[in-house]
């Protein structure tokens, strides 16, 4: 049954029992890379390549972030992407996106090593009458910005109402990717440390528990930034989506890495013989989230394909920008110390990627064609009004639910008074209870039970921690104090 498959990536089964040591003593490097994802390890490999000696600094294990947990297609034609940036920046922009992303897959292409890398087809299609006119646009702005894209069949069992089509893209074991990178990353000065959380950095100064790095430079590769300076926390909104894989009993999965524009959206992409239904989008920390996201992909998967078996669920999180646009380069306008990744929209390993391939440049001073596209500095005026969307809904998360007496969000969950604030008391299976603050560790949101996860999620900027209290996901780098229950 889907409820009850442990939610675990397909992909993570390859995470290797040895990793790499944690930080256990002051080091100093060139550059310290926090984050060892696609993002960050591809920045850390082609700065080795340039010449430098560079730390990783990862809070857990390699690979194991979003880039070990999504559905693996490294493209250039991604959904509506076009349509969306032509509307509102312009045709130059878009065509900077689509080149910055076909050099990210191409990029992929040549550092991939025992990734089972295959090239694929990506579609974006319609699944419902209505979605038509938007994959017809999808299919003009994606021409007009460079991409050779044609309107071809799909080898899929239901009806497809239109398609556009990108040849030749990648599908990757994106976890093995990583892995990859960090084997080629790794020696002539350049280390990896795992296990090790940044809880906070100044100037060069990286410091961890175990120690702190001095480095001239400093990349923020951890997906969403966890530096409370530059405003960033106002121009990300996360989005949570869900995936799972299933064995068919006849029949093979789609040669297609396809995703619909609507909702509700199908993404489809696949491992070998196992099928990845993804969607059920929603933000981070919305009420009401249950294991029921999972069964609408697993019913979706069975009344297409003759499936055998729901083998895997989960899901993971992306930071989508105000502007739709990804933000690389300087962490601060007026500093050239501090760098930073973001904004990936569901779309970073090609966009992780072009970003490493920017970060690099910049740090190395070599010019680069897209750097001032997606710098994070940007003004982008015309999504003011998205600015203050994002912004009123952390405002009212922020200070609505501390006003307001929370509902009991599932049977096994309970939530009392904590002196000014809440506590949230989970009951697991044996009947242990446990009990923590709800005041996320990042800004202060009150924090809200994701059923499907059995987590604690903030709907400010999309911090997550388990039933104990220990950080899932940043931007929060400290735990939740436990309580008396
Ligand atoms: C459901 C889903 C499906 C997706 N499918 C696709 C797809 O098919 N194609 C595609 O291109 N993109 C896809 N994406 C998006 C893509 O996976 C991400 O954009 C990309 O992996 C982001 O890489 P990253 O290196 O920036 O982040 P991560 O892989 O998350 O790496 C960041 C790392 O930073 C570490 N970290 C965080 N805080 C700290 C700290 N304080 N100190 C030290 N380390 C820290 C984390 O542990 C993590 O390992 C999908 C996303 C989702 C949610
Ligand atoms: S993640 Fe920012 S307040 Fe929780």
């Amino acid at each position: 049954m889907t409820t009850t498959t442990a939610a675990q990536s397909l992909w993570l089964k390859a995470l290797p029992a040895d990793g790499y040591p944690p930080l256990q003593a002051d080091e100093t490097f060139d550059v310290a890379v926090i984050g060892g994802g696609i993002t960050g390890m591809t920045t850390a490999l082609l700065l080795k390549q340039a010449g430098l000696r560079v730390a990783v600094l990862e809070a857990g294990r390699v690979g194991a972030g979003v880039s070990g947990n999504n559905t693996a297609k490294v493209t250039a034609l991604q959904s509506t992407m076009y349509s969306t940036i032509v509307d509102k920046h312009g045709e130059f922009a878009a065509r900077d996106y689509a080149a910055a992303s076909l050099a990210g897959v191409e990029k992929v292409a040549e550092l991939a090593v025992d990734c089972d890398l295959q090239r694929r087809p990506a579609y974006t299609y319609a699944l419902a009458p209505g979605e038509v006119e938007a994959v017809e646009q999808e299919a003009q702005a994606a021409a007009k910005a460079g991409l050779a894209v044609t309107s071809e069949s799909m080898d899929v069992p239901f009806p497809v109402h239109a398609t556009v089509k990108l040849a030749d893209q990648v599908l990757i074991h994106p976890l093995k990717y990583v892995l990859g990178l960090a084997k080629q990353f790794v020696g002539d000065g350049c280390q990896i440390f795992e296990n090790t959380r940044v809880s906070q950095v100044e100037g060069g100064r990286v410091r961890t528990p175990g120690g702190t790095v001095e480095a001239e430079k400093v990349v923020v590769a951890t997906h969403y930034p966890i530096l409370d300076r530059g405003l960033y926390f106002a121009r990300l909104e996360p989005m949570r989506s869900y995936c799972i894989a299933a064995k068919l009993r006849s029949g093979t999965p789609p040669e297609a890495l396809a995703i619909n524009p609507g909702m509700p959206t199908r993404s489809l992409s696949s491992s070998g013989d196992l099928l990845i239904v993804a969607g059920e989008s929603h933000p981070v920390g919305q009420p009401g989230v249950s294991p029921r996201r999972y069964e609408e992909l697993a019913n979706f998967a069975r009344e297409y394909w003759d499936v055998e078996e729901i083998t895997h669920r989960w899901s993971a999180q992306d930071p989508s920008s105000y502007d739709k646009l990804p933000m690389i380069g300087r962490y601060n306008r007026l500093s050239d110390r501090v760098y930073v990744a973001t904004g990936f929209m569901k779309w970073g390993l090609a966009t992780g990627t072009f970003a490493g391939m920017i970060l690099a440049d910049l740090m190395t001073g070599k010019g680069n064609p897209w750097a001032e596209r997606f710098d994070p500095h940007r003004l982008t005026l015309n999504y003011v009004p998205e600015l203050v969307r994002m912004n009123a809904k952390v405002a009212v998360d922020l200070v609505g639910d501390h006003l307001v007496t929370t509902d009991k969000p599932a049977a096994d969950v309970r939530i009392e008074r904590d002196g000014l604030g809440k506590k949230g008391i989970y009951r697991d299976p044996d009947g242990s209870e446990h009990a923590v603050s709800l005041r996320c560790t990042h800004l202060g949101c009150l924090l809200r039970f994701n059923a499907a996860e059995t987590s604690w999620d903030c709907p400010c900027h999309g911090s997550r921690f388990d039933v104990d209290g220990n950080v899932l996901e940043g931007p929060a780098t400290k735990p939740l104090p436990q309580r008396d229950v």
